[in-house]
């Protein structure tokens, strides 16, 4: 059956790389799990500057938009550094989440039983550990209005302001209890009503929308503060957290490093349902292009491919076939395979970016 459209955007560094091996699983459900997904590929950042003179051209960007998910490796690189910030590669991956308005951005913190030991915290901590940051991408601190650095009274100030209307509340609060009804339906909403009166207005948003739409999913409230203790000491109490755009900033990168490593981290931001019920959608590792081991075959193709499982269960609704990967993924670590960001012991072989692709396909069959 035709499952849906992609638009890969394997970008710079290792991005190719570990889109190779996610290609190739694209590839096994096509032939082994009869879903048949239309693949485009295109360009964005240093390889869309290198050929079109900007980060992301105008058609890639129409493609972007026409497609059920897509799929981008990594941007940027030391190639890049130099060029003016209006072609910088990340331009290209910040128009890309503009235009396409990706208001929800979705960090899981996942451990798997043979990385515990990865963490800093102690096994039982973590092990096991399953949760979801639902982070607010599109408005708050770092959009609000007015902002600058100003003179005031003979010295400077420098200004962001917090900024969130009801309707930007109200549509990520619905993206976390959509996701939270597919999971552990629990909710745990994160700001600073203490303090702060956007934080009183995320409060009360929230939980009308909660009372309103979905009060069979069970919602509890926290100061954001309190919320990052309790995610170091506990971590497993919470299923999916919603919170703010500065917040979710902080929160979601603690959260990731519960778990281990950059290698293993996948994502996604999603946006208001197309005409066809699926949400405008972008997944992609968290990690960057890693020059210092790109073309080496180090690269740990893990984050791209748990972002592809998202994408199973997100975009084209086949969570039995997201779980079958991550379950893949899980039983490839168990065995032991490790690619070198994977490994702390002295005399195991790594595994190639390569490698890794091989033994989670063999999984997979
Ligand atoms: P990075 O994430 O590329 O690398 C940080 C460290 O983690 C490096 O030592 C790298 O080798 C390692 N690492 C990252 N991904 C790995 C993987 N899959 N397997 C094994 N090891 C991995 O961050 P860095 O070095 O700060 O940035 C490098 C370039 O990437 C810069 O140009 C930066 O702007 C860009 N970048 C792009 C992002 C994106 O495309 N979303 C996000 C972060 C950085
Ligand atoms: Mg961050």
């Amino acid at each position: 059956m035709n499952a849906g459209s992609i638009l890969i955007l394997p970008g710079d560094g290792i991005g190719p790389e570990v889109m190779a091996e996610v290609r190739r699983i694209i590839s096994w459900y096509g032939d082994k799990r009869g879903l048949e997904f239309e693949v485009s590929e295109d360009l964005v950042g240093g390889a869309a500057y290198d050929v079109h003179g900007v980060p992301l051209a105008d058609e890639t960007m129409e493609k972007a938009q026409g497609v059920d998910a897509v799929l981008l490796g990594a941007v940027g690189g030391p190639k890049y550094d130099d060029l003016d910030f209006s072609v910088k590669p990340e331009r290209g991956l910040l128009r890309l989440r503009k235009e396409m308005d990706l208001y929800a951005n979705l960090r899981p913190a996942q451990c798997f039983d043979a990385l515990a030991d990865f963490s800093s915290l102690k096994r039982e901590v973590v092990a096991g550990l399953d949760i979801m940051i639902v982070r607010e991408l599109t408005s708050g601190v770092y959009f609000g209005e007015p902002r600058g650095i100003f003179e005031e009274n003979g010295e400077r100030v420098g200004i962001n302001t917090q900024r969130y209307t009801e309707s930007e509340i109200a549509r990520v609060a619905r993206s976390a209890f959509e996701l939270a009804r597919k999971r552990g339906n629990k909710v745990c909403s994160m700001e600073k009503a203490n303090v702060m009166e956007s934080g009183i207005l995320w409060r009360e948003v929230v939980q009308k929308v909660h009372d309103e739409e979905y009060p069979d999913v069970e919602l509890s409230h926290m100061y954001a503060d309190a919320g990052g203790m309790q995610l170091t000491r506990w971590p497993k109490q919470f299923d999916v957290i919603v919170t703010d755009n500065l917040f979710g900033d902080l929160l979601s990168d603690v959260a990731a490093m519960l778990t281990g490593s950059l290698g293993m981290l996948p994502s996604a931001s999603l946006g208001a349902p197309m005409a066809n019920g699926r949400p405008k959608a972008l997944y992609e590792p968290v990690h960057g292009s890693a020059p210092d081991i790109t073309g080496q075959g180090k690269a740990n193709p893990i984050a791209c491919i748990l972002s592809f499982a998202m994408a199973l269960r997100y975009s084209f609704d086949q969570g039995e076939e997201a779980d079958r990967l991550e379950k893949a993924v899980e039983k490839v670590l168990a065995d032991g395979v490790r690619t070198p960001d994977l490994l702390n012991e002295e005399g195991k072989t790594p595994a190639s970016t390569r490698d890794m692709g091989d033994a989670i396909l063999a999984a997979l069959d």
